[in-house]
């Protein structure tokens, strides 16, 4: 059976070229001892393993290397991001939007009511074209506003938010700007610098590395405090302890490197197969784009397909790896929280589905999903 992934915002698969070197990492013919052994030269082998990649993965986001802390991935750098800046203050406000990602907005919930309202969080909504705005920032903004904490691209309809505006509006007040760059990473040029943020999340399996490890960035500055989270040894600068994942981090590192020797394009061939989706897509009729046409990532395409079901839907469509609303909440079958907050109705928000597409899709993975969906349309209409 043709089975073809459009699935890649959800995860990508390993490049092979990743995969060998992760296991170059692992057995006693490798470089498999624990980076924080001094006493041998197995330890220092694996250090250097380490220190390489983080120079490599600083890179590709123009971060130096000492502002990279591993994490486990974009969901712990979140909690890390706010918890530990938080943390350094008894009272304060945080503002976010409705659309973040649920690592996100649990922790940003997790804070408002595990501190007897000593934080406060606003929650943007999205303006009539999806898009979180620097006016809206501007005006939520208050004098003990701590952290600001706005996703590059959204996972679910893959709209960009203007970061660097969104910085330059946060020129001369004290709160720190975090972004949560998951789905960004690998898919679009990012400098930390040019963007302005004091911190942001990142993870290696959007972008044909690991699941299982990231990092996020801490602007290096007396500014930016990030109290640690998870406790025991002291390993990045303090800031999370745990024995690093040598494989995982080596792993991460031949990712960026691919991604950087390519970026361009892949950009171009992700926007040539997505937008030959939505053309063809465009042509059945009766679909809603729910993603923004422009300012959007190049392999996201969130579409509503008006008088169907969009439980039934995906389930016909059992030869396409897709997903409806994000991954992370695809066991339930609430209509996406995304897809409602751009004013969708539930019916509409139901039949949301979000095809992605990546390094290893090709035009005839696009020519057969479209004549699926066409042809389950016709079925189901
Ligand atoms: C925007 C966004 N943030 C955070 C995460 C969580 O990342 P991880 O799977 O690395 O914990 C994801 C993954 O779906 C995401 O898309």
């Amino acid at each position: 059976m043709n089975l073809v992934y459009l699935d890649y915002a959800a995860t990508t698969p390993v490049a092979a070229e990743v995969a060998q070197v992760m296991a170059q990492h692992l057995t006693l013919e490798g470089n498999f001892a624990n980076p924080a052994s001094r006493s041998h030269r197995f330890g220092w082998q694996a250090e250097e393993a380490v220190e390489s990649a983080r120079i490599q993965v600083a890179k590709l986001i123009g971060a130096s290397n000492r502002e990279i802390v591993w994490t486990s991935g974009a969901t712990e750098s979140n909690n890390l991001a706010i918890k530990g800046v938080l943390e350094g203050f008894d009272t304060g406000h945080v503002i976010t939007s409705s659309i973040e990602h649920k690592a996100i907005l649990d922790t940003c919930a997790y804070m408002e009511s595990a501190y007897q309202g000593r934080f406060e969080v606003t929650y943007l909504e999205p303006n009539d074209e999806g898009l979180i705005t620097p006016e809206q920032v501007e005006q939520a903004l208050r004098s003990d506003t701590r952290l600001v904490s706005l996703m590059l691209v959204n996972n679910e309809i893959g709209n960009i938010t203007d970061i660097k505006a969104i910085s330059k509006v946060l020129a001369g007040h004290d709160a720190l700007l975090h972004c949560d760059a998951a789905q960004g990473t690998g898919k679009l040029a990012i400098d930390v610098v040019e963007l302005g943020v004091d911190l942001m999340s990142i993870c290696a399996h959007k972008m044909y590395g690991p699941k299982g490890i990231g990092a996020l960035y801490v602007r290096k500055a007396a500014e930016v405090k990030v109290y640690q989270q998870i406790h025991g040894g002291g390993h990045e600068r303090g800031m999370r302890s745990g024995t690093l994942a040598t494989h995982q981090i080596v792993g991460f590192s031949k990712a960026a490197e691919l991604v950087m020797a390519n970026l361009e394009g892949e950009i171009q061939h992700n926007c040539k197969l997505r937008d030959r989706l939505w053309q063809g897509l465009e042509g059945l009729g009766g679909v809603a784009r729910n993603s923004h046409a422009i300012q959007c990532s190049p392999n996201h395409l969130n579409v509503s397909f008006a008088g169907v079901d969009g439980e039934i839907l995906l389930a016909s469509l059992a030869q396409l790896a897709v997903s409806s609303g994000s991954a992370c909440n695809s066991a339930s079958v609430a209509p996406s929280y995304v897809l409602k907050a751009l004013g969708l109705a539930d019916e509409l928000a139901h039949a949301g589905i979000r095809f992605s597409v990546g390094r290893y899709t090709t035009e005839s993975d696009i020519e057969f999903a479209l004549s699926e969906i066409e042809r389950v349309l016709t079925a189901l209409r």
